[in-house]
């Protein structure tokens, strides 16, 4: 197979590489573009670009598959742990007893969170959304957590790493309790990361949280599945804040405000608002389904559609089964369960959906689960940026290690005024 791909510009050709993947994907190299021809591409939304050569994630958006280092995630769901699949994400293999042992120590010694910390959640005001806490909490994590010069770079990355992946969590739950005016719970020694978690969203003095292994596996599932998702906008933009050699927590906390908006991480939120929005309306999903369809209309069905998927989400069919066995577990009936599978099928069978390959993502089930977990409807985000911190890690410390790796700076084609004279106040 041809290694290069040739391009004519104005009767000139060009020979430029073509790069494979293992998976067989193939790209044009054209780092020496610009240099050799004078043009650049343009790629609004960067649909078509490569931004990295990566070894972390694969997705097939055709097929409907998802791999971690090679492993299907329906298996890492199935039976790994949260914390295994950060491992292997960050180390890109799976932990033997004692690297996991280590590991899960090593997170539990860094869980607490700098006491002077609280202060600053409890000024934040009661409404505040808890994804603009987070990310301004995860940024001032490098005024209490500075560089560590009697460390080795490696021994370093690696306690960041840990404080990110176990504070993040704390600070979660912590800026939770506050909300409500409640006392914080810290996290405990003996418990599994998700189980702290629950314990500490819930816990209380006067009514004692009990740990129920089916919800932590179902966490557990819940926040594999959403680990890392390769170049997606909050990776992409942790990669490109990264590039300039910023410090990761501010890397992270601008990951964190990527995955905010609506169309990404915040469909979360966003599905479970329109699915009440439907309920609360009949219960009919018609009507929605029709706005959706309409051009003049900015209303999306929220939970549908994706970049690269064009079939439908692999983590959705998990999250869908995972949703009703723990309903079943708790022995709970959600009308937005019902609501949500009607949507689905009323959806899948309209040629709007079909043409456009329109199918449910990660999202769409994602919310009916954390609302059966208790979580609250605007900490939804937040649980899928505690998620997301292994895949967001692991991207930045692959960027750091390849030596290609150059400042992310874009080109444009500049569309504006041609160049013209300064007119004075009085003239104009
Ligand atoms: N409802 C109705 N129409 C849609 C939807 C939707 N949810 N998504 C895409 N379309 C239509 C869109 O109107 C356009 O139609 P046309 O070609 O006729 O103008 C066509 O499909 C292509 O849409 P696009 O916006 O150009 O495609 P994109 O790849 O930029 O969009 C998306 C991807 C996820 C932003 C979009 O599907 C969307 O807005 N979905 C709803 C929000 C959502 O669920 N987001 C979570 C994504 S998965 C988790 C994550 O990665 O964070």
């Amino acid at each position: 197979m041809a290694k290069t791909v040739t391009l004519t510009v104005d009767g000139k050709s060009y020979e430029l590489p073509l790069v494979e993947g293992t998976e067989g994907e193939r790209a044009i190299d054209i780092a020496n573009l610009r240099r050799d021809t004078g043009l650049i591409t343009l790629d609004p939304g960067f649909a078509n670009t490569g931004s990295c050569q990566s070894s972390i994630t694969f997705m097939d958006g055709e097929r409907g598959i998802l791999r971690y280092r090679g492993i299907p995630v329906e298996q890492l769901a199935e039976h790994s742990t949260f914390v295994e699949t950060s491992y292997l994400l960050i180390n890109g293999e799976l932990p033997e007893r004692t690297q996991l042992n280590r590991f899960s120590v090593m997170l539990n010694d860094h869980s607490l969170v700098h006491e002077d910390m609280r202060s600053f959640f409890e000024n934040f005001p009661r409404r505040a959304h808890p994804m603009g806490i987070l990310s301004s909490m995860v940024s001032a994590l490098r005024a209490f957590y500075p560089e560590l010069p009697e460390r080795t770079e490696e021994e370093e990355i690696n306690i960041t790493f840990a404080r990110l992946l176990s504070k993040v969590r704390t600070m979660a739950a912590m800026s939770y309790k506050i909300s409500l005016g409640h006392k914080v719970v810290y996290p405990r020694h003996d418990l599994s990361y998700c189980a702290n978690f629950l314990n500490m969203m819930f816990d209380s003095p006067v009514r004692p949280y009990r740990i129920d292994e089916d919800l932590v596996r179902a966490l557990n599932a819940f926040w594999i599945l959403h680990a890392d998702h390769e170049q997606n906008c909050s990776t992409a933009a942790v990669r490109l804040v990264g590039s300039a050699k910023v410090n990761l927590y501010a890397a992270i906390s601008a990951g964190i405000c990527a995955l905010w908006g609506p169309l990404h991480g915040g469909a979360n939120q966003s599905v479970v608002e329109m699915l009440q929005r439907i309920y609360d309306s009949g219960g009919d999903p018609t009507p929605f389904i029709a706005r959706a369809k309409d051009r003049e209309d900015p209303f999306r069905l929220m939970g549908f559609g994706h970049r690269v998927y064009k079939t439908y989400d692999p983590r959705a069919r998990i999250l869908e089964k995972m949703v009703n066995n723990v309903l079943k577990k708790l022995q709970r009936h959600d009308p937005l369960l019902d609501i949500a599978k009607r949507l689905e099928e009323v959806a899948m069978k309209d040629s709007y959906f079909i043409d456009h390959h329109l199918y449910p993502n990660l999202d769409f089930y994602s919310g009916i689960l954390l609302r059966a977990l208790g979580i609250p409807l605007n900490m939804f985000t937040v649980m899928f940026a505690i998620g997301r911190l292994p895949g967001w890690i692991s991207q930045w410390k692959e960027s750091l290690d390849d030596p290609n790796w150059k400042l992310h700076r874009p080109r444009q084609i500049y569309t504006g005024p041609k160049c013209r004279d300064y007119i004075t106040m009085d003239k104009r």
